[in-house]
Order: structure tokens, then sequence, then C-alpha cells
């Protein structure tokens, strides 16, 4: 047996239809930093990528350069989404050789990359959908990302937001799926079952889902798994498994530690949150009991709020950020609950409904 430790998120690659542009938008409007740029000016002949860094998140943006690649396959079937949510390792090989012993597909064998900055050993293994994890470890390495990277010049544009850390990170499942995809991570990794919720919490007129939050060892890594259940209408779920055409990463939630300065920001650079009906805030008190924030500025921005047993966390959404109505992310803000915000599925989900009918789909 292999032993090997998973640290943390390393960080998620996008494929994207364009690389530069989106680089833009997570520059302007999320305030990421590009670090690291690979691209025919670095030799790579085939593919772009810019890797954007804000605190401890990472994203690498990836575009094809030719016609008939995989990443421009990925692209035209599931439309810009998450490729790879990767893991920072101890020993990637160790990694690679216990989940895939276990039962997991791989995609690549471990192998070690190296530039003048030193070497890193990654490996890949296949997880639900066309979604990988890739191990990275990077114990003699102190170059900007990987090998093959070169710095990027200066910034003029990014002006962070105070997004500081990947907090989790959901997959979206075809109806049944749920279950199974939490056993691949019990079997595969040994992670645990963290939190659930079903369809009997998170419900609304018309849309219902399940979901299971599997974590693993430290708790550093948590992935809620969702499925779909049947409403009177088409679930948010579903739509995404629509669009997406397969299982897929359907939220990023980052963390920050002044939700309202980020979300002030961020909406000033033009980011697009759901609404949240005012007649949410009537009753905010009464729900969650005093807290540091002033309701009419968390109502004016519509973030949201919610508690549990040991503290209370504040969140919103933002709308998708393509035009199929897939991928989306979370600003989530934690004063001491480590809770998903099950108080707040309903009204969110009135708030998605709303969007969906605009889209015709409901
Ligand atoms: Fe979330």
């Amino acid at each position: 047996m292999s032993t090997y430790t998973l640290k943390a998120f390393d960080h998620c690659e996008l494929y994207v239809s364009n690389a530069k542009q989106a680089a833009y938008y997570y520059r302007t409007a999320f305030g990421f930093l590009p670090i690291a740029y690979k691209g025919l000016e670095t030799g790579s002949r085939d593919r772009v990528s810019y890797v954007m860094k804000q605190n401890k998140i990472r994203f690498v943006l990836t575009s094809p350069l030719e016609k008939n690649t995989a990443i421009g396959h990925h692209i035209d079937v599931h439309g810009d989404g998450v490729k790879d949510v990767s893991f920072t390792v101890d020993d990637a090989e160790a990694a690679w050789k216990e989940t895939t012993r276990r039962g997991a597909e791989s995609i690549a064998e471990p192998k070690m990359i190296e530039d003048d900055c030193g070497e890193v050993v990654i490996a890949t293994i296949k997880t639900f959908g066309e979604t990988n994890h890739t191990f990275v470890q990077r114990n003699n390495y102190d170059g900007v990302f990987l090998p093959g990277y070169k710095v990027y010049e200066e910034d003029i544009i990014a002006d962070p937001t105070g997004l500081v850390h990947i907090d989790h990170l959901v997959g979206n499942q075809a109806d049944g799926d749920m279950q199974t995809v939490c056993d691949f991570y019990e079997k595969v990794f040994g992670w645990h079952r963290f939190w659930s919720v079903d369809d009997k919490d998170i419900n609304t007129e018309f849309s219902a889902l399940r979901s299971i939050v599997m974590a693993n060892n430290n708790e550093k890594i948590k992935m809620p798994i969702n499925e779909p259940a049947d409403g009177l209408k088409k679930s948010q779920i579903q739509e995404f498994l629509d669009y997406y055409e397969t299982a897929g990463i359907q939220h990023i939630a980052m963390s920050t530690r002044d939700i309202v300065k980020t979300v002030t920001k961020m909406r000033a650079n033009g980011v697009d949150f759901l609404p949240t009906p005012k007649s949410y805030y009537t009753d905010l008190t009464e729900r969650i009991g005093e807290i540091d924030e002033d309701i009419e500025t968390l109502a004016n921005l519509g973030i949201l709020v919610d508690k549990d047993e040991n503290g209370y966390m504040l969140q919103i959404f933002t709308q998708p950020i393509q035009d199929r109505p897939t991928l989306f992310y979370e600003v989530i803000q934690r004063k001491g609950s480590q809770s998903f915000g099950k108080g707040n599925f309903k009204a969110l989900f009135e708030s998605i409904e709303r969007e969906q009918a605009q889209r015709g789909n409901l």
C-alpha cells in the first residue's frame, strides 16, 4: 500500500474558448493576478494557458491553438468549464498508485517535469463526467507555478477583491449517481461524508436537489456532490447537466475575510450576482440573531446569511460566467459556521428559478 497525503486544492484548470479574454475577465471582474503563462512564445505550439492567482486560489485558463484537439472537442461539447481539479500532495506517484489500485481510472501516469527552477512530479486520474484530478508534488520547485510556464510580466489591471482560498467545489451528477460518486471518493480516496441534505430540505414549488459533502482527512478539501430530485419542473441541476452534457463542476466557492468589501468591489467590477428578494431580509434577524454586519448593507448587496450551532456564515452566488447556464462562483465568509447554507437554499432556489424561467428552461 502506498501512503501519501492530500494537502489542499492546488489549482483548477478550465478549458475555455478564448483564454486571453477569459483571463481579462478574471483580472478585471474577480481581481486575479496573472502570474504565469505558456503559449507560442514559450514553445507551446498546441495550447495556451494563463495562470491566475489571488492569495491561495489558482486557476489555469487553457485554450487550443489549433483545430481537432481534445481541448477543442471538450469546449465544443461542454462549453467553457472546469477540466481538472488538482490537489497538492507530498507524493504524486504514491497518490496515483494507491488511487488506481483502489479502482480509479488513470489519465496520465506519474511523470517528472523540470526546468531551471527545479522538479515537479504530476499524475492524473479521472473522476465524474469528463473531469480529472491531477496530483501535484512540488517538493523541489521554486518557480512561479509549474515547469514550462514563464513568469507573467507585471499586471496593471488586476486589483485584488479579497478572495482567499477555495472553501469548497461542487460536482453535479445525473439523477441516481450521487451515491455512486460519493462511494468513489470514499473508496478511492478514503474521504468521509461531512454533511448532507436531501430533497425534503431543499425544495421549492418546482425544483429539488440532494447533496452530500465529501471531505478529506484534514477537511481542507470539501466537495459537495449534487443530484437533481424530481420537482414539478426542471431542477437547476438538470439544467446544468443538459447544457454541460455530462456531470461536471457546478460552482467553486471562494472565501473572503470581508464579504461586504469583496462583493462591493466585485459588483463595481461588473460581476452579476443572483438577486435576493428583499423579503428575505425582513425576518433575517429573527432567524439568525444578532450579527456584526448591517442588514441593510447585506440587503443592498444581496448577501445571504445562515447559521448553525457553531456560528454563522455569509454567502452569495454569481450568475453563470459563460452563456451556457453551467459554471458559476460563490463568495463565502465563515464566522464559525461550517454549514453549507441549508437555510438559504429555498431563497436561493427561488432566485435561480426566476432566472431559469427567463431562459425558457423551467
Ligand atoms: Fe456552495
